[in-house]
């Protein structure tokens, strides 16, 4: 049987989330806000990130470790040109079990049913608030809340599913806006799932007091719609699930800060340029594009990623508030639309 590394902490390699463009057509506030992210911000040249090729080859990799689960993110993952060909090539790898994607909705209308043919399980819809105000606001005033609306009702037609659409939360933004999210999504068979605001990357200006407990919006939801608890899908799970008393369907909560995950955490993260990270707070990472673009065997770049995945002892959200109190200079984060949530 193929090798099974293990971290420092025992957790094996399960999923691999991969950034397949550092761009995004979003300015979201919390993720890219416009003051730093202008019409001049150096992104990376195309020949900079990782090929079609490069990433299916690394996927492959990966998978010999244990990988059975790879996800798309971005940025935007579509504005990478040609996307349903490189999920073609991914769905059909031998031991890949789920292939899903997580987009910002606003060109999913018009991938949604080739991604579908091409192979893709099902896609991720990140969308904050239906207030169209507060929506253009939070996303930076690029795009309207109904082209998403209508990339989620494309995907649903395409039966990418199950469909679940990602909100974070934060405090005096959106909060007073999530019954109302609820309200429209209950019943469709459509997952929402709230994330407490994170203090991911340099530039969002995260503080504390913007984050709504998990716990406090279960209350709020639970005043409305009675819920209960539902069993993990599987272990190590990022999302909390409960379901609707009356049948309507579940919904999800996200606590990386008030009940962090890294006790389970099997994620390996591949940025744009082939940056390998074991943590979405990582200050570092190993770059295999070098190796590969240099020549590397496989069996070179497999050593590479077993022995970093073995040296990983990260648990970041765990450790937050004793990280916090170092020196800012020490505190330096990838970003969010570098890696990929
Ligand atoms: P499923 O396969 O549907 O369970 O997806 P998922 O919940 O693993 O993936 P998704 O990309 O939808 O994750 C939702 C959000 O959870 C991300 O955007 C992050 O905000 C957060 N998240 C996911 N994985 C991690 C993680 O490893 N650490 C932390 N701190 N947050 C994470
Ligand atoms: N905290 C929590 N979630 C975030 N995302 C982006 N930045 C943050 C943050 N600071 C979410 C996006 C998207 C997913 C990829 O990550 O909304 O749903
Ligand atoms: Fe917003 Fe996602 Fe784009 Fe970041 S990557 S700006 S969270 S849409
Ligand atoms: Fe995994 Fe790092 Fe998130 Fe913890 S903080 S769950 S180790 S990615």
């Amino acid at each position: 049987a193929p090798p099974r590394p293990r971290d420092q902490l025992g957790r094996p390699l399960h999923d691999l989330r991969i950034s397949v463009m550092d761009r995004c057509n979003f300015r979201c506030t919390y993720c890219m806000p416009r003051e730093t992210y202008h019409e001049h911000y150096r992104f990376l040249k195309s020949k900079e990130r990782l090929s079609f090729e490069e990433i299916v080859r690394l996927s492959r990799l990966f998978v010999y470790f244990g990988v059975e689960k790879l996800r798309l993110t971005g940025g935007e993952p579509l504005l990478r040109p040609d996307i349903a060909e490189l999920v073609g090539e991914l769905t059909s790898i031998d031991g890949v079990k789920d292939v899903a994607l997580t987009t910002n909705g606003v060109l999913l209308a018009q991938h949604a049913a080739r991604l579908k043919a091409n192979g893709l399980n099902r896609v991720t819809v990140s969308l904050d608030t239906l207030d169209p105000e507060i929506f253009k606001q939070m996303s930076g005033g690029f795009a309207e809340r109904d082209r998403v609306l209508e990339g989620i009702h494309a995907a649903q037609a395409a039966d990418l599913a199950p469909i679940k659409i990602n909100v974070v939360v934060q405090r005096g933004v959106n909060d007073h806006t999530l019954l109302d999210t609820l309200e429209y999504f209950r019943g469709s068979g459509i997952i929402v799932r709230f994330i407490e605001y994170m203090d991911v990357g340099n530039s969002n200006q995260w503080t504390a007091d913007q984050v709504v407990p998990s716990r406090e919006l279960l209350a709020r939801i639970g005043a409305r719609w009675p819920l209960h608890p539902v069993q993990e899908n599987y272990h190590g799970e990022v999302a909390e699930r409960y379901a609707f008393d009356d049948g309507a369907g579940e919904i999800g909560f996200i606590s990386s800060i008030s009940n962090p995950f890294c006790g389970a955490c099997t994620r390996a993260r591949l940025s744009s340029e082939g940056v390998l990270y074991t943590c979405l707070f990582a200050q570092a990472g190993l770059d295999l594009r070098a190796p590969m673009r240099g020549g590397a065997s496989d069996k070179e770049l497999r050593e590479l990623i077993a022995s970093c995945w073995h040296a990983r002892s990260d648990r970041y959200s765990e450790l937050r508030q004793s990280l916090q109190k170092r020196a800012p200079q020490q505190q330096h984060k990838i970003e969010m639309y570098y890696i990929g949530g």
